[in-house]
């Protein structure tokens, strides 16, 4: 008996098609519609006094549902729209003009992070990628290795988007910070399928979004900084002010606590939505997500095998985060075809096609899924 599928009935989508797409956009709970009327409803009848009213303190007090999820201290996770705003931010702290000015960074990370990096070298950064011998796995000595005393700060995906593969976040931190340099971990591919725990492993700075496995929908990225850390972002805003209704100008004075790192009016419609999300995966419990997914992914490569399909994933479990990579041929074609038989995947060029199974997949729409690529490839 898999007692997770009782979760099935919040999901709509779920009645309709096989979705194993939950690592590109999560299914849509029920909830997140009585969210957003809860949104227009507050909006409309309490007008102005909504911001005093839980408005203000709103990119705080979802964060740390978030913050419940990845191991966050209270107030140290906030809402902002996106990993690209996030990534902005936590590197607006440094000075790059000097000799601590290397930027070292994962090879499997998603691009839109490098883009940030090789941004910064015109204020003097150098990025050093630590590049994948196959595009799929990097051990993480070779992360370690590159890390030394001209280090500023180290980025890692934490799971990587194209193949899945769990990087050793504990480790490359512990070696960041024998050097005095910070870590940024993308944990976008990692929270809500496999266990987070940022205070544990003493990172100090963490991005990721609500569209994939917290089913949460876009414009909700969030921000971790670990309580201790208190740089001053040069992206920032009032918001961010010791006293931002004094409307102070000249030079900002951060506030001390998590609003710190935040910069003008939040947006506040995708954290109505996205709470439902949160709350599920909290209930539901990462753990018990994360051996479901073991589970299932054991099984999709297994059928995999049978049929002579190839995985580009790590069969290692350790190493395995919540996608199982399909290369066969004409992935593209393949992965629209299945989308007309109302199953629901995607496809990354020099991958292939992307199958997650999340809590609410029975086993049955993973032999499904296999069954079909094996129909459309034949
Ligand atoms: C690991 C990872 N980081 C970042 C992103 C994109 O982040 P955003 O669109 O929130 O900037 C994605 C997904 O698309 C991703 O998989």
């Amino acid at each position: 008996m898999d007692e997770l599928l009782a979760w099935r009935k919040e999901f709509p989508i779920l009645e309709k098609a096989t979705y194993m797409i939950s690592h590109s956009l999560g299914a849509m709970p029920r909830g997140a519609e009585d969210a957003l009327r809860e949104y227009t409803n507050v909006w409309a009848t309490r007008g102005i006094r909504a911001w005093e009213e839980g408005w203000w303190e709103m990119p705080l007090r979802v964060g740390d549902l978030v913050g419940s999820i990845i191991g966050a201290a209270k107030g140290s996770v906030a809402m902002h729209q996106n990993v690209s705003v996030c990534q902005t931010i936590v590197t607006s702290c440094f000075d790059w003009s000097g000799r601590r000015n290397k930027l070292v960074t994962d090879g499997l990370n998603f691009p839109s992070n490098e883009y940030i990096y090789y941004g910064l070298r015109r204020q003097g950064a150098r990025v050093c990628p630590v590049e994948s011998a196959d595009g799929m796995t990097l051990p993480t000595e070779r992360i370690v290795d590159a890390i030394d005393e001209e280090t500023q700060l180290v980025s890692v995906s934490h799971v990587a988007f194209r193949s899945s593969y769990v990087q050793d976040l504990a480790a490359i931190t512990r070696r960041a910070h024998e050097v005095g340099a910070r870590v940024v971990a993308d944990l976008y591919q990692s929270t809500g399928i496999l266990p987070v725990n940022v205070g544990e492993w003493s990172v100090d700075f963490a991005t990721g979004g609500s569209v994939k496995w917290l089913c949460g929908g876009p414009g909700a990225g969030y921000l971790y900084v670990r309580p201790d850390v208190k740089l001053e972002p040069a992206a920032t805003g009032w918001m961010a002010h010791a006293r931002p209704f004094g409307f102070e100008g000249g030079p900002i004075e951060y506030a001390d606590d998590g609003f710190r790192y935040l910069n003008g009016t939040p947006n506040l419609p995708a954290m109505y939505a996205a709470r439902t999300g949160y709350e599920i995966v909290n209930q539901v419990c990462v753990d018990a997500i994360r051996e479901k997914s073991l589970r299932q992914t054991a099984l999709l490569m297994e059928l995999a095998d049978e049929a002579g399909i190839a995985v580009r994933t790590c069969r290692e479990a350790r190493l395995r985060g919540g996608v199982v990579t399909l290369d066969v041929p004409n992935g593209k074609e393949v992965t629209a075809e299945l989308g007309r038989r109302e199953v629901l995947v995607d496809y990354r060029p020099g991958a292939g096609i992307r199958v997650a199974p999340h809590f609410y997949t029975s086993d049955d729409e993973v032999r499904r899924t296999v069954a079909e690529v094996i129909s459309i490839v034949r």
